[in-house]
């Protein structure tokens, strides 16, 4: 498969601020790669260096064989790509179908082809009976869907859509994810930023997570099996400092105190827990019970994004 979008230690810096920092990831032709964080990660950021929009610190990026720091390279992504920023920007005063035709000849594409994606993809997203009403008139998530036509209006190869589905109630996000979906069985590129970890489960081939630096990059099926992991969860009759410290001692994992339950992260449960119980009643504790808890990716993934 070939590389479309190709990144070597993006770096950006707003004074004192680094916003995110040695980004390195490819994403591949036909593929949805998710750029998962928590607001104020650097997703915006990455993305508007990538479209061009904001100059790098320090790093590189070829989007389509186009260096994003060459003039002329720019020039040639702003072609090829379609974007949904964060801040969907429409004008107002204008109906759906002016601004999409609007779009659509700044790009200088065929009218043809601007009338038939106007139609397609307004009926697409529900909005064809709205088409004529100012987009000032429109909910929040009318807007966005608006923004997602008007990417598409000049059929670009690549999409960047910055959270696309913020706005949206669920049917409306059920719409544009599977709009999405299908966008890349055309074969498509697509860098999709979201906060949502389901959702970037649900429709990314890849998932980067990102927090200033890209923490992992993975399938969500190895994302899942590399962050989530086990915890025994041990209730006492009692607690003290001793069975604390003894527990403490084997160094097995992280070790918290929820009322009389010990709770312990373990690599392997099978092969750890037995020397769990031994060490705490070694130190004169007395085990009520002693439970398996599976550490769920969203547990895991909600531990890395607060964790500094
Ligand atoms: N133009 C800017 N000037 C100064 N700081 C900025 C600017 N844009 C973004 N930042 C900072 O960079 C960090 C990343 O922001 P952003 O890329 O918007 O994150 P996200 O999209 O993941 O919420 C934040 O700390 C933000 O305040
Ligand atoms: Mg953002």
């Amino acid at each position: 498969m070939a590389v479309e979008i190709d990144v070597r230690n993006l770096t950006k810096k707003f004074r004192d601020i680094t916003a995110v920092e040695d980004l390195t990831f490819q994403v591949e032709q036909g593929e949805i790669m998710g750029l998962l964080g928590p607001n104020g990660a650097g997703k915006t950021t990455t993305m508007r260096m990538l479209s061009c929009l904001l100059p790098p610190s320090s790093g590189s990026a070829i989007v389509s064989g186009n260096s994003i720091t060459d003039p002329n390279g720019s020039l040639e992504i702003r072609k090829i790509i379609g974007v949904v920023p964060d801040n969907v920007g429409l004008y107002d005063s204008l109906s759906a179908v002016k601004n999409l035709r609007f779009y659509g000849r700044m790009y200088e594409s065929p009218e043809s082809l601007i009338e038939a994606n106007i139609k397609k993809y307004l009926q697409l997203m529900d909005l064809w009976e709205a088409r004529d009403r100012p987009v000032g008139t429109y909910s929040k998530g009318m807007k966005q869907k608006v923004a997602l036509a008007r990417a598409l209006i000049h059929d670009p190869r690549i999409l960047f859509l910055d959270e696309p589905t913020a706005n949206l109630d669920p049917e409306a996000t059920k719409t544009i994810r599977d709009l999405i979906v299908s966008l890349k069985e055309q074969d498509r590129t697509i860098l999709l930023n979201t906060h949502n970890l389901d959702e970037a489960q649900r429709i990314c081939g890849k998932i980067g997570v990102l927090k200033t630096r890209l923490i992992a990059v993975d399938t969500p099926a190895q994302l899942e099996k590399s962050f989530s992991g086990n915890k025994v969860a041990v209730q006492l009759v009692e607690v003290n400092d001793r069975i604390m410290e003894a527990v403490r001692f084997l160094k097995l994992g992280q070790t918290v105190l929820e009322g009389n339950t010990i709770i312990i992260d373990l690599a392997d449960p099978d092969r750890d827990t037995p020397s769990v119980v031994n060490a705490i009643t070694a130190a004169g504790g007395k085990i009520r019970s002693v439970n398996e808890v599976k550490v769920s990716l969203e547990d895991a993934y909600f531990k890395v994004v607060k964790g500094d």
